[in-house]
């Protein structure tokens, strides 16, 4: 169960969520994306899922009235024979709606049939005056999501904003979850930011534990292809984004064959 989560500032923790659900299906493994932002869903807009029921507020409902068990399937969309998404808010402030708890019913019960992905919000800022348990919260969502985890993608953007507020997020996050693995994401990295990557790793350094810093490449061609589409990125071509290899071909372009012949 792997939980997106980054800062405010709109980072890509949707375009992470969807890419890395898109990629685990691929490997043929039957995966579950569920839009968990509190502050209002975005994955059915990006995959362009036509959005007339909202998954997550169904299966809260289905939570509160003991029926999730059996009828789990009815609030997943289909988008290939792996992968499954259950949709998010239709507005923000239907927030409410999703009772404390909920999240965390929905997330055992997709786990025992399917890998899950977790697209969150931006803050886990707890309002001291909510009665847990009771009154909802509106950052429950995500703290719920974080909370039920295996593995969180703390994304972040690469430029000096997007890097201190993931600074700031991973000592707010290791705070809340001593004990759960987050890996870093730093997005949108390109050459006119002018750092390394040994840079940004270093200046990470000293702000929590961490399991790995990755990097994604700006790509904005990719991305908008894939949103203009409603597709994934995987399916929207060619990218640097992709982790996948291609045969003969290496990231930087050069023919791995080529090279291999040369040396010999
Ligand atoms: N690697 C990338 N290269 C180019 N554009 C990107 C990349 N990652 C994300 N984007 C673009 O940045 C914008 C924000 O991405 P996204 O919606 O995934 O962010 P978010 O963190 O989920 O934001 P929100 O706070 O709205 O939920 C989108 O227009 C997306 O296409
Ligand atoms: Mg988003």
């Amino acid at each position: 169960m792997v939980a997106v989560w980054g800062p405010a500032g709109a980072p890509g923790r949707t375009t992470v969520a969807a890419g890395v659900a898109a990629e685990l299906a691929g490997r043929g493994l039957r995966t579950v994306l569920v839009d968990a932002d509190p502050y209002g869903g975005a994955v059915a807009q990006q995959l362009g899922i036509l959005d007339e029921v909202s998954g997550l507020l169904s299966a809260a409902r289905l939570v509160a009235g003991g029926a999730l068990d059996e009828r789990f399937a009815t609030v997943q969309r289909r988008l290939s024979d792996e992968l499954r998404v259950v949709t998010g808010l239709p507005r923000p402030d239907r927030w409410v709606e999703v009772r404390p708890g909920a999240l965390g019913a929905i997330v055992e019960r997709a786990r025992s049939e399917a890998q899950v992905v977790l697209d969150t919000g931006f803050s886990i800022e707890q309002d001291r005056a909510a009665d847990v348990g009771v009154r909802p919260e509106r950052n429950g969502l995500t703290l719920e999501a974080l909370e039920a985890a295996d593995d969180v993608l703390l994304v972040g953007a690469a430029d000096p904003v997007g890097l201190a507020r993931l600074a700031r997020s991973l000592a707010d996050a290791r705070e809340l979850l001593p004990a759960t693995r987050i890996r870093l994401v730093v997005n949108r990295m390109r050459p006119t930011l002018g750092w390394r990557e040994a840079d940004v790793v270093a200046m990470l350094r000293g702000f929590g534990d961490h399991t790995g810093v990755h990097f994604l490449p700006d790509d904005q061609a990719a991305v908008d292809r894939a949103l203009v589409a409603g597709r994934t990125l995987l399916e929207a071509g060619e990218s640097p984004l992709h982790p996948r290899p291609r045969l003969g071909r290496r990231r930087d372009g050069r023919d791995s064959e080529r090279q291999a012949l040369k040396s010999r």
